[in-house]
């Protein structure tokens, strides 16, 4: 059987699409693909997500999505189900956006569980020519090995990984920066440029690989600006220990066209739910290859990163006097960045949840994220506005930079806080005017010399016997 409807011109609402796994990647490809005149049934195995998606609630927080989501019912090519078998009958080009989280067994390898199933439920169903496109991040080989589990005839599959940035969802995925099809065939290849043939008008480049390069470049593009952020990171480290200002290095650095701007602010460093599980899995399995420089390249990606969390901790406790015990700590930021309430490995979590491990009384506020943290960590007060989180504070931390912290008024805050002490774990904040307001201020990576200059030797040995145990792995 032939692969379906491969030629011709743009869509004629004949290829239907369905998208499995309605999280972040897959609700917004089910929206932009029927904003765009396909038909498209997405697909979940939770009842309570697909009656939220149909009545029109995205259920995250993602700008333009509730918009693309209620004109896409409303136009009636947009519907929900839990239904494989209504799925399978309906899609001639099936795309799985299932999760591929780290596994809990504590190894950094991808859990593959939910693509697995997917395509186990989904296989015996089709009776019909169609084309079965992972989008979700994988492992390189996945693909080759789950088309040698055996595909019935007239099924094909592709790979096309998504780039999208949580918070921009919807614009990357309309106009995203390339599409990366792998493939096997020329026909999956006519397909896929059918499927975004309003991306090609617009002139966006059209990569066609094979199936392990597809998958790489999600890996390496991931692992990139992971590393790239983990660089000016490094750098803001040793901007702390010489007195440098690792905010101004950046900015100096970016206008190098050959460097560029995107990925290196200095901060607490990468969080979320893609960077640090896949740049972990992507070093184990390049240990596993027996690639060991790679390995160690990608795992000093993710010490550096980790190593920054502790740093924002040790920093709080230098400016609280020494020892976070007993005092009131007002956290600024929840989510891992601003525009969005994922809160998956949050660093801003992590550093709020070792500030508590210390002995703090935490007091948060997130503009998006407080249902999703207080689920998380019931044991945090949580405030209502910046100003209440600052409430007899002795020490304040930013922790994620949402444009509502820079625009406080310090003045304000000083008033209510207990100690004017702030520590910008994101360079979010302006220093001079918070300084103006009578504010103690610190950054990450920024300002004066965090330790008197002197050899190495000795610096380590100061590090060693003044440090914070934070409680966080490195
Ligand atoms: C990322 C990739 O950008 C995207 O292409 C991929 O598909 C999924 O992973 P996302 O997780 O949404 O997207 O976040 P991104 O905007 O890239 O930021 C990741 C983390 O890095 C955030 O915690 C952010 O605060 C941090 N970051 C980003 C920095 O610390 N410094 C920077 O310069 C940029």
């Amino acid at each position: 059987m032939a692969l379906p409807f491969p030629d011709g011109p743009s869509p004629d609402g004949r290829l239907r699409l369905t998208v499995f796994g309605t999280g972040y990647l897959g609700t917004a490809h089910a929206a932009c693909m029927a904003d765009a005149g396909f038909h498209v049934l997405g697909v979940d195995a939770d009842p309570a997500r697909v009656k939220e998606l149909s009545a029109g609630e995205p259920g995250i927080y993602e700008a333009g999505l509730a918009v693309l989501l209620r004109r896409g019912l409303a136009s009636g090519r947009l519907a929900f189900t839990t239904s494989y078998r209504r799925a399978a009958a309906f899609g001639d080009v099936h795309f799985i956006c299932v999760g591929t989280p780290q596994r809990a067994d504590g190894s950094a390898a991808a859990e593959l569980s939910q693509v697995e199933a997917c395509l186990d439920t989904l296989a015996p169903l089709l009776d019909k020519p169609c084309l079965i496109v992972g989008k979700s991040t994988v492992p390189v080989g996945t693909a080759a090995r789950l088309a040698r589990r055996g595909l019935p005839g007239g099924a094909e599959l592709a790979w096309n990984p998504e780039f999208l940035r949580e918070g921009h969802a919807v614009a990357d995925t309309l106009r995203p920066d390339r599409i990366v099809a792998g493939v096997a065939s020329a026909r999956a290849e006519a397909v896929l440029r059918r499927v975004y043939w309003r991306q090609l008008i617009d002139g966006v480049p059209f990569v066609v690989t094979d199936l392990a390069t597809a998958e790489l470049v999600k890996l390496a593009a991931n692992s990139f600006l992971a590393a790239k952020i983990s660089f000016v990171n490094a750098m803001a480290e040793i901007c702390e220990i010489v007195g440098a200002d690792s905010a101004m290095l950046a900015q100096a650095l970016g206008y190098d066209p050959r460097i560029g701007g995107s990925a290196l602010r200095p901060g607490l460093g990468f969080g979320g739910g893609c960077l640090p599980k896949d740049t972990r899995a992507f070093a184990g399995q390049a240990a596993e290859l027996g690639a060991a420089q790679p390995a160690a390249l990608l795992r000093s990606v993710d010490a550096i990163n980790t190593g920054r969390r502790d740093r924002m901790v040790q920093l709080a406790a230098e400016l609280a006097g020494g020892s976070l015990a007993g005092t009131r700590v007002g956290v600024l930021g929840l989510a891992f960045k601003p525009g969005t309430d994922d809160i998956r490995d949050s660093p801003a979590m992590a550093v709020a949840t070792a500030v508590s491990d210390l002995g703090a009384l935490v007091t948060a506020f997130d503009p998006a994220a407080m249902d999703r943290a207080r689920a998380q960590q019931p044991r945090f007060r949580y405030a209502r506005s910046v100003l209440e989180a600052a409430c007899d504070a002795d020490v304040l931390l930013v922790l994620t930079e949402w444009p509502q912290f820079a625009a406080a008024d310090p003045c304000q805050l000083a008033a209510v806080v207990a100690r004017r002490n702030v520590a910008d774990g994101r360079h979010a904040l302006d220093p001079a005017r918070w300084q103006a307001a009578g504010w103690r201020y610190r950054a990450l990576g920024q300002g004066r010399p965090l330790h008197p200059q002197r050899p190495a030797s000795q610096r380590s040995m100061q590090a060693s016997s003044s440090s914070v145990s934070t409680g966080l792995v490195t």
